[in-house]
């Protein structure tokens, strides 16, 4: 199967990611948001990292230009209907992803593969709603998704050999490198990283350290490129605290229970990065 159009449902930070990585490896892609002030958002995203590509000398101008064309917002699922592939990154919200995969499986023709970019949620269960099952899997991208170099697939009990084949040569068409996993909360990345950061929070919450020192202390300790108190900014905290406890309500593992500050904090509206104020603040 040639995989020539691609949709991407969902124009927030992951799908505005996953849109232009692919209008960059060539693809002709369609994304939709639910109104036109997410989608301008959402498209401004495409343009602004595009911009910063050609400064930081990863892309030329022209190729630029010509990425951004290949880029068509929508607001109507319907058009879809010619899409070879169509990657979902919607709202992180089973009932929400339900009706996108029972909506596109009508929209979509019969050869297309319909994927989730879901960090935690069941893949089987969006593939439940659907007469697809063996075309349906999980394409996890990694954020900021135009940088990291990864893939997760999330291959179901239903998902056929063909489908992970054409799977990894659309990964490796976007220069991606790809691992698999069970379709299990978390996958492998968030199965590791989730106790690691709700470790970090229980342990400011504590006292054992400062936020500053409990970040240097990782960064240069175990050389990562962030503190797991900034990388809980940067990836926002109402979307560690969904994530671990979908991985809670699946496992009853206290190692994903998540600390008080956590949900304190996201019923504050310190989301991180994205409202402002985290541990950090972003004025
Ligand atoms: N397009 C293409 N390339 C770009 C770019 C763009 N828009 N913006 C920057 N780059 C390039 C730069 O030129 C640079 O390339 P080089 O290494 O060849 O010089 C490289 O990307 C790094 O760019 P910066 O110098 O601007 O950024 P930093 O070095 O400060 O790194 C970071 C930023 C990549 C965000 C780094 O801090 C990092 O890796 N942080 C951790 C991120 C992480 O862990 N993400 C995963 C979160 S978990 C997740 O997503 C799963 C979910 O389910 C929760």
């Amino acid at each position: 199967m040639e995989i020539n159009g691609i949709g991407v449902v969902g124009c927030g930070l992951m799908g505005s990611g996953i849109a232009e990585v692919c209008a960059r490896a060539g693809y002709e892609v369609v994304v939709r948001e639910v109104n036109d002030a997410l989608l301008q958002k959402g498209l401004g995203r495409v343009q602004g990292s595009l911009a910063k590509a050609v400064a930081r000398g990863k892309a030329t101008q022209g190729q630029v230009d010509e990425a951004l064309a290949r880029v068509h917002g929508t607001l109507d699922l319907a058009t879809f209907a010619k899409c070879d592939l169509v990657v979902e990154a919607a709202i992180e919200n089973m009932s929400a992803k339900k009706e996108i995969f029972a909506a596109l499986d009508d929209i979509l023709p019969p050869h297309a593969i319909l994927a989730s970019n879901t960090s935690s949620l069941c893949v089987t269960e969006m593939a439940s709603v659907t007469k697809r099952g063996d075309r349906i899997l999980g394409i996890h991208f990694f954020n900021p998704v135009p940088i990291m170099p990864l893939i997760e697939f999330v291959r179901t009990i239903l998902t056929s050999d063909e489908t992970m084949e054409i799977a990894h040569q659309f990964g490796a068409s976007l220069g991606k490198r790809m691992v698999t996993a069970k379709d299990t909360p978390g996958f492998i990345v968030n199965r590791l990283l989730i106790p690691y950061l709700l470790d970090a929070v229980g342990i400011y919450e504590d006292g054992l350290a400062t936020r500053e020192d409990i970040d240097t202390a990782v960064k240069l300790g175990l050389n990562h490129p962030m503190g797991p108190l900034t990388l809980l900014d940067f990836v926002g905290l109402d979307t560690t605290l969904f994530i671990a406890d979908a991985m809670y309500e699946e496992f009853k593992d206290p190692r994903y229970a998540a600390p008080p500050l956590l949900r304190r904090m996201v019923l504050a509206g310190h989301l991180g990065r994205k409202s402002g104020k985290g541990f950090y603040d972003y004025g």
